[in-house]
This record gives structure tokens, C-alpha cells and sequence, in this order.
């Protein structure tokens, strides 16, 4: 057989109403309620993936560094699902190159998985739609399934594995926020995600907010639909603050935050008490994202950037889903 060789692309995406729990199989990544997103511009990952005969298995590397152990074990299951989908037996080498740091609490695994689902798909000669491409992102890492479609995006949870998938909500030019992220360094490796969803029923707290989740996605719809930067706010650090209560009650407890986190916290509620249209939110690691209005972001940045343990600020806009570079079967 011929190489097939594909290159794509996709953002990561920051997650508004979180993803933190599945249900069921956790292989199968379901998540155990909605979670709403916002895919990011000038942030990127980019794969090529070429399937050959003549490999005698899989190879990843990551901006020009070889990846071993369960990085590549999790990108050659991932493979294994394209290959068994497409019939193909070949091992495949993927190259990653990425413009913003690995692990620093920006949704890296989104971004690989979306642009991985992608290349991997059509360098196999698949030809998916969004929703089947949103489902198979999904497999690699949950919050990916977001990252196929640009904008503001809902994962539906769904039942099972044909049905969760993303949608998109909104356009990326339908609001124009910026996501000020303040890089704050992991002082020790943290613990994943994919650990972490499965830590998050031990915490006396799981069911209750996720009980309250289809109230925090309803608030946070009709916010982006009326663009009421108040409104998103208020839902946005409450979610946060929600899914980080459930962090730091499960057994063991995950406690992501840096004095430097709290620090960004604190500053940005006193630039909203002036008036600054910023709010704040969390993933999986000390990082923390400033959502702004794009006419108060150059004032916001700056002003995040004096705060002690910022190493420093990266900005963001609303951006497009994942694409196709190039492809060569
Ligand atoms: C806190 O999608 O990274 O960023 O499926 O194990 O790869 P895996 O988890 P992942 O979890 C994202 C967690 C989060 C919230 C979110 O993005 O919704």
C-alpha cells in the first residue's frame, strides 16, 4: 500500500459550564451532564499523521520531542479505534507541533484530539461528518468533542456513545471576549484529568452540583444569546467555583490553585467592582482565564501581568473549529 498522510488543526477550548465526572465506562468518556465551551483563536495544535506498512509501530512526537509511555499509549488506543473503523492495519507516526504550553491548565488534550480526530480520520480515508468526527475527538479526550466546532459550543451528554457529541451555539463572531490566560507554573505535577474525572464522585458534592447544572447551562445560554457580560460572569465563576469545591472534597483532594491563582482572583473581582467587564475561570491547574470585553483586555492584561507568579499573559479570541491542512492519500 501507499502512505496516506493528513495534517490538521484545531484551538482549545475554554470551558464555561465545566466537564468534571463521567458516567458508565470511562473509556467511553461519557460526561455525566452538558458543559459549555468557547473555542479559542491565535491559541493552536497542529497534526500530521501519516499511515505506512513499512512502520513497525506507532511514534509521537511532540514540538520535535519523541513521546513515549501513556502519552503515546493514549494516542495509539486512539489510533486503534481510526484503524478499526477504517479497516487498516498500518502503524501511523504522528508529529504535533503546538504554539502554547503543555499541561499549564489550557485545554491541550482538546486541541490534540480535535486536530488528531481529524488528520487521523482522513489520512485513514474516512470521510466523518462533524457530529461523527465530535464523537471520535471525544474518545481522545472529552472536552475535544468541543473543539471540532468553532465558537460557542454545548457538548450534549447523551445517553451513550453514539449521542454525545457537540453542537455549535453560537458563531465566534457572535460575541467578541477575550480570554486572557495568566500562566501560572505548576510548582509540582499535578494530577490529570482523566484521574481527576474519576475522583469526582468520591466528593460529597458531585450530586449536588450536578444536579444544579441544567440551571447554570440554562443562565449561561441565555447570557451568550443577550451577550449580558453580567449575567455570564456571575454563572461562569459559580460553575468554576463548583467544580473546584468538588476538586478539593474528593478523596484524595485535588487542590489545582497556586497562591498565584488566587492572587489573579482577587484582582480580577476588584477590577469588576470598578467597572472592568472581567471575570475569571479554572481548569485543571493553576492557570487562570480572564474572560473581558475586548475594549477592556489591553488594561486587563496589564494589570494581570503585575501580579507576583504570573509568568505571563497569552491572549485569545473566539475561533474557528477544527480544520484540514492538507491531505495526501
Ligand atoms: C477542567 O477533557 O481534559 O478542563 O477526557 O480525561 O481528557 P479527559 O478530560 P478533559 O477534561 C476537561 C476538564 C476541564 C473542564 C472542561 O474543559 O470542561
Amino acid at each position: 500500500m501507499t502512505t496516506r498522510t493528513a495534517r490538521a488543526a484545531a484551538g482549545p477550548n475554554i470551558a464555561l459550564i465545566k466537564y468534571w465526572g463521567n458516567r458508565g465506562d470511562p473509556v467511553l468518556r461519557l460526561a455525566a451532564s452538558n458543559s459549555i465551551s468557547l473555542t479559542l483563536d491565535g491559541l493552536w495544535t497542529e497534526i500530521r499523521v501519516r499511515f505506512d506498512e513499512t512502520l513497525q509501530a506507532d511514534s509521537l512526537s511532540v514540538n520535535d520531542q519523541t513521546a513515549t509511555g501513556p502519552q503515546l499509549a493514549r494516542t495509539s488506543a486512539f489510533l486503534d479505534i481510526v484503524r478499526s473503523r477504517a479497516g487498516l492495519q498500518a502503524h501511523a507516526a504522528v508529529d504535533s507541533q503546538t504554539n502554547f504550553p503543555v499541561g499549564a491548565g489550557i485545554a491541550s488534550s482538546a486541541a490534540a484530539f480535535a486536530a488528531l480526530a481529524l488528520a487521523a480520520s482522513h489520512a485513514a480515508g474516512l470521510r466523518l461528518t462533524p457530529p461523527e468526527l465530535s464523537r471520535l475527538a471525544r474518545r481522545g479526550s472529552g472536552s475535544a468533542c468541543r473543539s471540532i466546532y468553532g465558537g460557542f459550543v454545548e457538548w450534549i451528554a447523551g445517553p451513550d456513545d453514539e449521542t454525545s457529541q457537540a453542537e455549535p451555539l453560537f458563531p465566534p463572531e457572535h460575541w467578541e471576549l477575550i480570554d486572557l490566560v495568566a500562566l501560572i507554573g505548576e510548582a509540582h505535577k499535578p494530577v490529570g484529568s482523566t484521574e481527576g474525572h474519576a475522583l469526582a464522585g468520591t466528593s460529597p458534592l458531585q450530586d449536588a452540583r450536578l444536579a444544579h447544572t441544567p440551571q447554570r447551562l440554562a443562565v449561561c445560554r441565555d447570557a451568550l444569546r443577550l451577550r449580558d457580560f453580567a449575567r455570564l460572569a456571575a454563572v461562569v465563576e459559580l460553575d468554576s467555583n463548583m467544580m473546584h469545591a468538588v476538586m478539593l472534597t474528593s478523596s484524595p483532594p485535588l487542590v489545582y490553585w497556586q497562591p498565584a491563582t488566587v492572587a489573579v482572583v482577587d484582582l480580577v473581582s476588584t477590577l469588576r467592582r470598578q467597572g472592568v467587564a472581567v471575570c475569571t475561570t479554572i481548569d485543571a491547574g493553576p492557570s487562570v482565564h480572564c474572560l473581558c470585553a475586548a475594549a477592556d483586555a489591553e488594561q486587563v492584561s496589564a494589570a494581570l501581568s503585575q501580579v507576583d507568579g504570573v509568568l505571563r499573559v497569552l491572549r485569545a479570541s473566539p475561533g474557528a473549529g477544527a480544520r484540514l491542512l492538507q491531505a495526501q492519500t
